[in-house]
């Protein structure tokens, strides 16, 4: 019974997540060329104030419900990841987990040391949405490939 519920945690945590990479990207990239400068500043400085205090929650789930699921079920599967396609397909989606959490804390790095430029937070929100669709195909990939 734990591990539908680890998993509903897991599945919560990640659409939250990516809602918001896709908001940032489909919503908020268009809404800046229509507002002025001034109020588009203060629009992303409320939604940055949020996302970093809402996101280091989100992600402890997502990671900690990822890695619980992994200890209950899959721990086979990731010791020999080559000699399954779900094995791979899971080390791989893992693999880009791990490049998402890196991604998540140069950019609270580079706020918090007063560097993050538009410039960065554009290539860091362009290359999370490329992030978020690799990762779901190979979430729900890994149950219907195989080779
Ligand atoms: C940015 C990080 C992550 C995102 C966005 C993400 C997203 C997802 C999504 C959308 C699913 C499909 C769930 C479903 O359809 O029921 C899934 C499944 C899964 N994820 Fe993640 N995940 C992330 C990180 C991780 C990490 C770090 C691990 C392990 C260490 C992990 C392990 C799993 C496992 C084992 C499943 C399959 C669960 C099952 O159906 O039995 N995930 N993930």
């Amino acid at each position: 019974m734990i591990y539908p519920l680890i998993l509903t945690l897991h599945l919560f945590a990640a659409l939250i997540f990516i809602g918001t990479v896709f908001f940032e990207v489909l919503f908020l990239e268009s809404i800046r060329k229509q507002l002025p400068a001034r109020v588009m500043l203060l629009v992303e400085q409320g939604i940055g104030r949020r996302a970093r205090s809402l996101m280091p929650w989100v992600l402890l789930v997502l990671f900690g419900a990822g890695l619980g699921m992994v200890w209950l079920r899959y721990l086979p599967a990731l010791a020999s990841p080559l000699t399954s396609s779900f094995g791979t397909l899971l080390a791989l989606k893992i693999a880009v987990a791990m490049s998402v959490l890196l991604h998540f804390l140069g950019a609270m790095f580079l706020f918090k040391s007063g560097r993050m430029s538009p410039r960065y937070l554009h290539f860091i929100h362009a290359s999370l949405f490329c992030h978020m669709i690799v990762i779901v195909l190979l979430a729900k990939g890994m149950f219907y490939l195989t080779w």
